[in-house]
């Protein structure tokens, strides 16, 4: 049988009907267009184009892998972020697209600042700090990350974008940064571990098997990562600096102004993609 790209197309999508009615036919789409190495927009191009078997035997294994409920995007190995293309795998968080946010209220922040020093604690993929770098390339960002599965896919995201302006810290929070910056940071950024264990415990099945339990579940109701983060935060800033979070929302909200307010002036709230409450920021006085 000679198969063609609108063939293995509608055989892909059929398939992942089973395990994702609504977007199907998209992402049979990026995995076509990942097997063939060519962009989705080219795949009605060359709807007629002959499909070789090798690559139809991989399409199999990988609408198989989706089926079983693995991300997506650890099956085509990247993630698109603000224009970057990062490499995720196992391990790491996939950047979501409402950090794509954050990473906008922040350099919204750093706008009329001269050669800022930004630091990201939690980098995972390394998307907020890579993704700063590039769009403001005069900060001198530092990142830390405590996972060393994560650790090493922000390295190769980094070695890869080739930016010389961020520095990886393999470590817990602020404790692997040099202590001659303390008290010099123009804007701490994070987006932690903040679900609790109910959260967690009802996340679909895709996150809870398949993404890292230490890059989304945190203690004392999902605030304990966000709560050191606040109560070291201030002293890593210099005067003026801003503290800048990705919570869980609403439902944390009280509770992280009443933390943020002890050292933090101008504590607001900014919505994500979907309107909901979603970030945090604070000045430091
Ligand atoms: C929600 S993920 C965010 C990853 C990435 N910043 C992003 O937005 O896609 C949280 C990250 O924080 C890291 N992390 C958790 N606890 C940490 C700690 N105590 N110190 C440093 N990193 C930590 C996790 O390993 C994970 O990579």
């Amino acid at each position: 049988m000679q198969y063609t790209i609108g063939k293995v197309l509608d055989a892909a999508t059929l398939d992942l009907q089973r395990r994702c009615p609504t977007g199907a036919r998209n992402e049979a789409e990026i995995l076509v267009g990942h097997v063939l190495g060519i962009r989705r927009a080219d795949l009605y191009a060359g709807i007629d184009e002959p499909v070789a078997a090798t690559q139809v035997a991989r399409l199999d294994q990988m609408v198989a892998a989706r089926c079983s409920g693995r991300p997506l995007q650890y099956i085509t190995g990247v993630q698109g972020f603000r224009g970057l293309t990062l490499k995720v795998g196992p391990g790491v968080l996939v950047p979501r697209p409402e950090t794509e946010m954050l990473v906008q209220r922040c350099l919204e922040i750093l706008e009329g600042s001269d050669g800022p020093l930004v630091l990201d604690i939690g980098t995972g993929s390394g998307a907020i700090a890579l993704s700063l770098a590039t769009e403001r390339p005069d900060c001198r960002v530092r990142a830390t990350e405590i996972s060393e599965d994560a650790f090493r896919w922000a390295g190769t995201n980094l070695r890869e974008s080739g930016l010389t302006n961020v520095e990886l810290h393999f470590g817990d929070l602020f404790s692997p940064l040099p202590r001659l910056e303390k008290g010099k940071f123009d804007l701490v950024v994070s987006n932690p571990p903040y679900l609790s264990q109910d959260v967690w415990m009802n996340a679909p099945a895709e996150v809870r098997e398949h993404e890292p339990q230490l890059a989304l579940l945190a203690g004392d109701e999902g605030m304990r990562t966000c709560v050191k983060i606040i109560d070291e935060g201030a002293g890593w800033l210099a005067s003026g600096g801003h503290l800048v979070m990705e919570t869980a929302g609403l439902e944390q909200w009280e509770n992280l102004s009443m933390w943020f307010g002890k050292q933090f002036e101008d504590v607001r709230i900014t919505d994500d993609l979907a309107g909901r409450p979603r970030f945090v920021e604070g000045r430091k006085p």
